[in-house]
């Protein structure tokens, strides 16, 4: 598939600004990378911090042939395109914390955004927006206070400049070559395999309620499996999960 790269050096959030061309009829295939972003978006609503010199913040827009139900499967190919990339550039081993965000060292070094607009007479979508942001490095003044029990980088010291480009790139093209099989769970056995979650004790919430339970694996559909206290076994497509420290 083309890749048609935009590289900008301070945005307000690479996301806005691809949703914005996805609707007025930009390609599958392009792709919006900035070097800092003054409004990063984050999951529900959140901040994502995205300080220039330090930290990878891009978008791709896609225009896949599937339910809108499916596109969880976007994310979560991406997560596995994202741990792929870094170990092939660096030998780490970074893993999932389902559903999306990528770990190294129990630190979050990556988040994901995914945003689509849904064809409603069809189910399927018109488009997606896929944003990615990796910590390469720690910024100079530490992440921000609010984070900073939860946030990693790649490399402790500083940046090695070449490390963006270079994992930018991997993670694109290993994206784009997993995305060709996104109606399928192709991705499945690699996503499982970096499961930073499996076998820890969770929280987890879904709107109001609350569970507690171990985290037994991944479905084929992508849903988190859990052992609830109770005994009763669950598979969550959505909601969000707080790991038992200790
Ligand atoms: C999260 O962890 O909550 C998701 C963070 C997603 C951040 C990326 S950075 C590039 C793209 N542009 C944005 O505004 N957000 C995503």
């Amino acid at each position: 598939m083309p890749v048609y790269l935009q590289v900008q050096t301070e945005v307000t959030s690479t996301n806005t600004l691809l949703k914005a061309q996805a609707e007025q009829g930009a390609p599958e295939g392009t792709v919006l990378i900035a070097e800092s972003q003054t409004a990063g978006k984050g999951r529900l609503g959140r901040h994502f911090t995205s300080p220039p010199g330090t930290g990878i913040y891009f978008s791709l827009l896609l225009r896949p042939h599937c339910t809108a139900e499916k596109s969880l499967f976007i994310t979560t190919t991406a997560a596995v395109a994202v741990c792929e990339a870094i170990e092939q550039v660096t030998g780490l081993n970074p893993q999932i914390k389902w559903v999306n965000d990528v770990y190294l060292n129990e630190k979050k070094v990556c988040g994901i955004l995914t945003e689509a607009s849904v064809d409603f007479e069809n189910g399927g979508l018109n488009w997606a927006v896929l944003g990615i942001g990796i910590n390469i490095a720690v910024p100079e003044e530490g992440f921000p206070e609010e984070i900073r029990s939860i946030a990693g980088a790649i490399f402790d010291g500083p940046c090695p400049v070449e490390m963006r480009s270079r994992i930018s790139a991997a993670v694109i093209s290993r994206f784009f070559a997993l995305y060709k099989n996104l109606g399928s769970n192709a991705f499945i056995e690699s996503y499982r395999s970096h499961s930073f979650l499996t076998g820890r004790a969770i929280t987890f919430s879904l709107g109001e309620e609350t569970y507690r339970g171990v985290v037994t694996g991944i479905s084929d559909e992508a849903h988190l499996l859990v052992r609830l206290d109770s005994g009763e076994e669950r598979a969550f497509s959505a909601g969000e999960v707080q790991i038992h420290k200790g």
